[in-house]
């Protein structure tokens, strides 16, 4: 059985409607905490919405199930469900939800849809500008009905990148631009329709962030690789640095940079 990926779009946008926008600016101090430690947030509509979305995408996919950031969050065991037969929907209700609780409209919804292990369908949700990003798996990506390409090859002093924060210091001294968004989602929107060029994520590649980005960044005609050249796969969670390049030549000038960094960070 397959989904039609309109009727998945369709339950995000009531789902960011509903659970996410009413809360945005107008989340009360109990309904923010912190997880692993203090800048690691999660707020209620990150859990609200992530509710609201396995309920209803469980009943449209009858046998699957949810692989979501707040659900593993309580219960670590739940990432093994990738590893079985049945369909699963990953989920990061809200990406950049540090952005969404201090009033900054970077975050985003992102589901993926994994079967045997392969992404096949994954779809971002920009709830502010109203904007949806969506790539079948040999269908391409799309971005509101319109075809959207990875940006075209450019001379290395011309890249600009979407990196972390820590990164960004290491691309200045090759006069490498970078912007820091503070969402992955965003950074695999910019990286899919050639906003930027390039994209860095470091290492503890969680399957919320990256199986639905990294679809839509390969359906673009991205080059998408760990520094160790391997593609991304959303059981791989320890898989090293990530980058998105436009092109292979770009992805090995942008990993010449990066791997003399990564092998001590082990943040
Ligand atoms: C985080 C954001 C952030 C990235 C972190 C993610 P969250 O997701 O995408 O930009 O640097 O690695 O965990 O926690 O806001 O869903
Ligand atoms: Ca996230
Ligand atoms: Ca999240």
């Amino acid at each position: 059985m397959t989904v039609n990926p309109d009727s998945v779009a369709a339950i995000i946008r009531d789902v960011a409607r509903d659970e996410i926008l009413p809360r945005y600016n107008t989340l009360e101090a109990h309904e923010v905490r912190s997880k692993s430690h203090p800048g690691d947030l999660v707020t209620a509509a990150d859990e609200a919405a992530e509710a609201a979305l396995a309920t209803r995408l469980r009943a449209l996919l009858p046998g699957s199930v949810v692989v979501g950031e707040e659900g593993t969050a309580a219960d670590p065991r739940l990432l093994d469900r990738l590893k079985e037969d049945a369909p699963v929907w990953v989920l990061d209700p809200v990406d950049g939800t540090r952005n969404f609780a201090h009033g900054v409209p970077r975050f985003a919804v992102m589901v993926a849809l994994v079967r045997g292990g392969d992404t096949v369908c994954g779809w971002i949700l920009d709830p502010i500008a109203d904007v949806l990003y969506v790539a079948e798996q040999g269908a391409g990506s799309w971005r509101e009905g319109k075809r959207i390409r990875v940006s075209p090859a450019r001379r290395p002093e011309a890249l600009v990148g979407a990196t972390g924060y820590r990164h960004a210091k290491l691309f200045k001294p090759h006069g490498i631009r970078t912007r820091q968004s503070g969402s992955a989602a965003h950074d695999y929107m910019q990286a899919s329709d050639g906003r930027v060029d390039f994209a860095v994520f470091r290492r503890r590649l969680n399957p919320w962030d990256h199986a639905a980005g990294a679809l839509i960044h390969d359906e673009a005609g991205g080059f998408g690789r760990t520094v160790d050249g391997a593609s991304y796969r959303p059981g791989d969670r320890e898989g090293d640095h990530l980058i998105l390049a436009p092109d292979e030549d770009t992805w090995s000038r942008i990993r010449d940079i990066l791997l003399p960094h990564v092998r001590g960070d082990k943040g």
